[in-house]
């Protein structure tokens, strides 16, 4: 066809007028990776399954293709049933959850089960508490919805449960109930403690002295280096007032947005009636299914080892470059370290000055519920750069913190290197 004659007018349309409060800023167009790109949950790219994908995706498109023709794939709204059913079985391995393919939804990645977990329980102004170190799609989400969070501080051991315990005394005392506590605890992100199980127990309890539902997300749980993860709190209540949710982001590929919710009926019933959507992508799910049913158990300690092997590489080049002004714990699983600069680094101020430079990070306050403590800190992916650019990525941002901040001081760094 050739181009139609475009009708004109004066001045182009204002959609300015139309948009309603409360929306988002605008997006900032992308214009490109960073070269040292150290942000993100992205995944490393030689670790996907590439053959496998391939062979799965021909033998479930040829064997099965044809129920394409079908929104839900015959499987009905909450997902491609193969798919749930290799989840009830993997997820009764591995983190000890007593469920079937019926207590699981599919969505598109673990996002999509932030909102609608929000969508059925949240209302503008309600309470919820969460860690004070947490995922940043969590914070940002909350803060839309106009949600009042409470960050309750880690250690080692994750969520402090002592203040947990006071601030639930302290809400119920001014008669507020959270509308739940929102968990990352095997792999937390950003921190990448593992909660162990006695604190799972104290934080069960707690949750059930005061009525409030636990938002379990697990979706590092696939990444602890030496595979042992204690149990799920959703296996450990025995689904009693925990939503449980995943994703195989992590495992196996983050653009194939792919994410499962499992919980029981009554909480489900009013999840799925929120999930208007139509059904998450279908070929994703044929495929992943196909896939993980033979594989996912092979696939992940190849994964795990590659991903330490980075985390490695980049301990070692934070070491060579920051010495001692790098202070962080070596996590035992996952794709970020969580990282502490000298109080002088202000890491909001070092973000625009390294991406300058070429290389991103995530600062510490965008993770974070307390600004001052998130202040000094970053979190660094190592899960998706090479090898190389991690070790010059890490060269790169010592030097522009150096500039910025004067650390790390390269006396320190030798010394420090000597020393260690
Ligand atoms: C804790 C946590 N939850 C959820 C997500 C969302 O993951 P996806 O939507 O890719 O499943 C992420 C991504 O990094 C995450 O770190």
């Amino acid at each position: 066809m050739s181009r139609p004659d475009v009708v004109e007018r004066a001045a182009p349309f204002d959609f300015a007028p139309l948009l309603p409060a409360g929306l988002p800023p605008p997006a900032v167009k992308w214009k490109g990776a960073p070269k040292y790109n150290f942000t993100g949950g992205n995944n490393d790219a030689d670790q996907v399954p590439l053959d496998g994908l391939v062979a799965a995706a021909e033998a479930v498109l040829r064997r099965e293709g044809r129920t394409l023709a079908t929104y839900g794939l015959t499987s009905g709204p909450q997902g491609y049933r193969p798919l749930r059913q290799f989840l009830a079985a993997k997820l009764a391995r591995d983190a000890g959850i007593a469920c079937t393919f019926e207590d699981v939804l599919i969505v598109s990645g673990s996002l999509q089960a932030l909102d609608l977990v929000n969508a059925v329980l949240l209302a503008r102004g309600d309470t919820v508490i969460i860690e004070q170190e947490t995922y940043q799609g969590a914070l940002t989400r909350l803060a839309r919805l106009g949600a009042h969070t409470i960050g309750i501080p880690l250690d080692r051991d994750g969520m402090r449960m002592d203040v947990l315990a006071a601030e639930l005394a302290a809400l119920e005392r001014r008669n507020v109930r959270p509308k739940y506590i929102y968990t990352i605890p095997t792999v937390q992100n950003p921190t990448a403690t593992i909660m162990p199980e006695h604190r799972r127990v104290e934080l069960l309890k707690l949750a059930r002295q005061y009525g409030v539902p636990i938002f379990e997300d697990d979706c590092y749980a696939d990444l602890v280096w030496d595979g042992a993860r204690p149990p799920a709190l959703y296996a450990m209540s025995g689904g009693d007032g925990v939503i449980h949710i995943g994703s195989f982001s992590k495992s196996i590929a983050p653009a194939l947005r792919v994410g499962f919710i499992v919980g029981r009926w009554d909480i489900l019933s009013r999840i799925i009636a929120c999930k208007t959507d139509a059904g998450s992508g279908a070929l994703e799910q044929m495929v992943l299914a196909e896939f993980c049913a033979p594989h996912f158990h092979a696939h992940v300690p190849k994964l795990r080892r590659g991903l330490r092997a980075k985390l490695e590489t980049l301990m070692a080049a934070l070491d060579e470059q920051f010495g001692t002004a790098a202070e962080f714990d070596d996590p035992k699983g996952g794709i970020f370290l969580w990282v502490k600069l000298p109080d002088a680094v202000d890491t909001l101020k070092l973000y625009p000055a390294a991406l300058a430079a070429g290389v991103a990070i995530n600062p510490g306050p965008e993770w974070s519920t307390n600004a001052a403590h998130g202040r000094s800190r970053m979190r660094l992916c190592f899960a998706s750069p090479s090898h190389e650019e991690i070790r010059h990525g890490i060269a790169a941002l010592a030097e522009i913190c150096r500039a910025e901040f004067g650390v790390p001081a390269r006396i320190a760094n030798v010394e420090a290197r000597a020393g260690r």
